[in-house]
């Protein structure tokens, strides 16, 4: 990437293609030039602006952990421009990449304490890359708990993520799926993120709860939260607002004085509390 001007993107060959889901792709992303690859390091929570040359760019988080090098993910849906044309391409394709932008999950800070991950649908993504941060530094914490739905058994992603978190003993993994969107053969929970997360009592006691869903989850999963007595301090989530440049210079991204591609995007509950309601 140019140094000299901040809107060039580092050109990346698309390694991988995974379909996650109905109109859900992960890209497997490589810096065609060396040096780039070299020099490129991000943390958790970070986001890049992806671009199809002709078409335009679109804002994703990075969906890979900072602690596997060589290579970023991202997890995209299908939703205008910019994601279909993303969605047609192939293997071997390249595409533009500005970033790593934004600031990071505080994983230092949270050592020593339990992780409760509380993600819906489509919000998956930026929680997996601090989740496989959090993996690859185990003994950093003390209990990690996944806590996971989707509207159908069809919408979840990383199904084979999934079935690998679930197998594991230094972790526990709830799925659930809202009602009417089990399948026969389901084995996880039936019902809605913040119902589940009631039933589960989690505990707020040296615990950070990080949620990341659709908006409507976040409203609901935050009163729960805050019954079983987690501070708003240690409830964290990200947030998605509309993006253009990255970087705190077209405004618009703001909330108030706060810019979300600069200050944001992962802030606490008590910082959300703090902003006007438009966020
Ligand atoms: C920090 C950040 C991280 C994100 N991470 C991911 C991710 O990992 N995976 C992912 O699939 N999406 C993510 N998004 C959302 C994603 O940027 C948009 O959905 C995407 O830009 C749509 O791409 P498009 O250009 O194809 O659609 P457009 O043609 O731009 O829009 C298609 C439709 O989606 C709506 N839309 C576009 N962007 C947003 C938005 N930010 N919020 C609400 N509605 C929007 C438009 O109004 C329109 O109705 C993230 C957004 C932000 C700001
Ligand atoms: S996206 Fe341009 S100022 Fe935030």
């Amino acid at each position: 990437m140019s140094l000299d001007n901040i809107y060039n993107p580092y050109l990346m060959r698309i390694e991988k293609v995974t379909e996650e889901a109905p109109g859900v792709k992960t890209f497997r992303l490589d810096f065609t030039d060396d040096s780039d690859r070299e020099r490129f390091a991000f943390g958790a929570g970070q986001f890049g602006e992806y671009s199809v040359f002709g078409e335009g760019e679109s804002t994703f988080c990075i969906a890979s952990s900072p602690t596997r090098k060589d290579y970023i993910e991202c997890t995209f849906r299908e939703a205008g421009r910019v994601t279909s044309a993303l969605a047609r391409m192939e293997a071997g394709e390249v595409i533009g990449f500005r970033g790593p932008y934004g600031n990071i999950f505080p994983l230092e800070e949270w050592k020593g304490k339990n992780l409760l991950f509380i993600a819906g649908g489509i919000a998956l993504p930026p929680m997996r890359c601090v989740i496989w941060n959090a993996l690859d530094m185990r003994d950093w914490f003390k209990d990690i708990t996944i806590l996971y739905g989707a509207r159908t058994v069809d919408d979840l992603v990383y199904k084979h993520e999934l079935d690998e978190w679930g197998k594991r003993t230094d972790m526990k993994l709830v799925t659930t799926v809202d009602p009417g969107g089990e399948t026969a053969d389901w084995k996880g929970k039936i019902g809605f993120v913040p119902t589940v997360l009631e039933q589960m009592s989690p505990t707020s006691s040296n615990t950070v709860a990080i949620v990341c869903g659709p908006p409507v989850m976040i409203k609901f999963t935050f009163p729960v939260l805050e019954k079983f007595g987690f501070d708003s301090e240690m409830i964290y989530t990200t947030l998605e607002n509309r993006m253009k440049c990255g970087v705190g210079k077209c405004g618009r991204c703001n909330v108030g004085s706060v810019y979300v591609c600069k200050d944001g995007p992962v802030f606490t509950y008590r910082q959300l509390q703090s902003l006007p309601p438009e966020y």
